[in-house]
């Protein structure tokens, strides 16, 4: 008979006992409450939920921004808090924010660029890979090297996207990363995603409201009343 440990891969990503509350001068909100789940390799999820449902406080303790009032997120076994938060945001993880979070003063290109020097991404020639993957999210040369306040919403989503790329890491941690595309941009997106997950071996995950995303996921959970349910 297989072991068990062969036919079942150890997770990248565990959430255990996760629970969050957020505590204001005068209220208390617990957000998450005692969330157990495992995300593997290869898998593109989609993770739904009614506004204000918890959905990026949740990401933001999976991808290492902050840290749970009760519980842990391991990755590959390994607590985060022993990794070191910003080390496992640097090496391991990559995320496109719900407000993208862009370097406002630059242009997409030097957004990517940056990016990839922060997280010492290996490539021979940055600035080559970073108009590759804007050319992959639609966005031509011209919007690519120009100053990204100067872009459309739609577009810095997209520079945001490209940039979450650019860093080549086992996790991706995405925020409502279709919300300001239109049918076809968001289909092209979401193709990425697929590659990335099926191709690539990578853990993509995704929160979001969008009914067309969650169809293309492989798997779908929803996050209701702090609790996450497949
Ligand atoms: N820093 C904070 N301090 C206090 N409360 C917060 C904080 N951040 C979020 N909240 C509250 O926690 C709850 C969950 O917020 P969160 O942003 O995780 O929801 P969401 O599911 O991402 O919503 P949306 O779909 O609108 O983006 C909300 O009630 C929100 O008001
Ligand atoms: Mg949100």
């Amino acid at each position: 008979m297989a072991s068990p440990t062969l036919t079942t891969p150890a997770p990248v990503l565990r959430l255990s006992g996760l629970s969050h509350t957020y505590t204001g001068q005068r209220h208390r909100a617990t957000v998450l409450k005692n969330i157990d789940h495992d995300f593997h390799r290869g898998t593109f999820y989609a993770v739904l939920g009614p506004s204000g449902s918890g959905k990026t406080t949740l990401l933001s303790l999976a991808s290492g921004l902050d840290a749970p009032t009760r519980g842990t997120v391991s990755f590959d076994g390994t607590d985060l808090t022993r990794i070191g938060l910003g080390r496992y945001r640097n090496k391991h993880a990559a995320t496109i924010f719900q407000q993208y979070n862009l370097l406002t003063y630059m242009t997409a290109v030097q957004n990517l660029t940056t990016a990839m020097e922060i997280t010492g991404t290996r490539s021979r020639d940055k600035k080559a890979r970073a108009l590759e993957l804007l050319e992959r999210v639609g966005l031509d040369k011209q919007q690519a090297t120009r100053n990204v306040m100067r872009l459309s919403g739609g577009q810095q989503q997209r520079v945001a996207i490209a940039r979450a790329l650019a860093c080549d890491v086992d996790l991706l941690f995405a925020d409502e990363p279709t919300g300001n595309l239109d049918e076809d941009t968001a289909a092209g997106i979401i193709r990425i995603f697929q590659e990335l997950a099926h191709d690539q071996n990578k853990c993509v995950i995704v929160v979001t409201h969008s009914q067309q995303l969650a169809a293309e996921a492989d798997h779908t959970l929803t996050l209701r009343k702090g609790r996450l349910s497949a």
